[in-house]
């Protein structure tokens, strides 16, 4: 695939070793947009959020881990160019930097779901280092992103375990609808266990509700519910349902450059502008956490 050749390399936020400071301090920050359940929204989420962070300037990889192929297609990349995508960068076949194509947005690419990802699942369950394929293929990109954002199949896979390996955060849509707390908690479980047993930086980032119908009794029950339980993690941005979001795939374009002014439109550009905000309030805490210790031990 082409090579953009405006490779980006932002101050690097590393300790002397290169060992990541902190999680929260360090560059790139790697999101998975996760949750079993189909339907909710996750790549509607994963291709309009990539969107939005590519807008005010950050350089973004979006990685499309779903067979379904949904976001290369959102992102309009030809079926005929996805020979080089995720699949091959979790077997090693493709480097990192080889399997991103940029995108019609600027500062944002993506690896591609490819056709052999079908397969991968069950290729992967007797493969060496099966969970951190993925982390280890995208440690070796040299092209450097600000955000590394995560389309996760509807399964709690292998595929999706990879994406979750990798991550510093999850960020979890979903849908206002009955069923949506159900299965919620086991997602949460995992989140928890994969924590414990591969990725101890791993945490819930965040809870977006999606597909929200303000005249719909039923969709403010949900809301409210999953405020009640999860308190500040969900955002404060809610996505409503609109026509405008659906068609946008279809003409191979992130709603934002399909119809920037449409209320579902606005209000991805309004979630990442809040999650750049909690990021940022994140980081200082961090930092100011670390000045502490250093003035502790000095
Ligand atoms: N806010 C919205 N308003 C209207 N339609 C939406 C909205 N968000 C998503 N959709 C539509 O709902 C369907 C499911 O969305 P999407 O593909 O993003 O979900 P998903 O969780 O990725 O699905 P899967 O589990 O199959 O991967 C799509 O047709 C999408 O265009
Ligand atoms: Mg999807």
């Amino acid at each position: 695939m082409t090579q953009p050749s405006d490779t980006y390399f932002p101050a690097a936020e590393t300790a002397a070793d290169g060992a990541p400071t902190s999680p929260r301090l360090s560059y790139p920050r790697y999101i998975s947009i996760s949750n079993q359940k189909g339907g909710v929204g996750k790549t509607t989420t994963a291709v309009n959020l990539a969107t939005a962070l590519a807008a005010v300037g950050k350089q973004v990889l979006l990685v499309d881990l779903d067979p379904q192929g949904n976001a290369s297609t959102g992102l309009g990349i030809d079926r005929a160019d996805r020979d080089c995508g995720s699949y091959e960068l979790l077997f090693g076949e493709a480097t990192a930097d080889d399997a991103a194509a940029p995108t019609k947005v600027p500062g944002l690419y993506c690896i591609p779901s490819s056709m052999h990802l079908s397969g991968a699942e069950i290729e992967l369950i007797d493969t060496e280092n099966r969970e951190f394929r993925l982390r280890d293929g995208l440690r070796a990109a040299t092209r450097r992103y600000d955000y590394v954002i995560f389309d996760c199949p509807p399964a709690l896979n292998l595929l999706t375990l990879n994406a979750l390996a990798a991550s510093d955060g999850v960020l979890v849509p979903l849908q206002c609808e009955f069923y949506a707390l159900e299965g919620l908690s086991h997602l949460v479980n995992t989140i928890e266990r994969v924590r414990d047993a591969f990725n101890d930086r791993l945490e819930l980032l965040g809870i977006v509700l999606t597909m929200y119908d303000k005249r719909n009794n039923l969709s403010n029950q949900v809301a409210d519910n999953v405020r009640e339980f999860f308190g500040d993690k969900v955002y404060d941005t809610v996505i409503p349902r609109n026509v405008r979001i659906s068609e946008a795939p279809s003409f191979g374009l992130p709603a934002i450059v399909y119809d920037m002014a449409c209320t579902g439109s606005q209000a991805y550009i309004h979630l990442a502008r809040e999650m750049l905000k909690r990021e940022k309030a994140a980081r200082d805490v961090a930092l100011k956490a670390m000045a502490t210790a250093e003035g502790v031990s000095a």
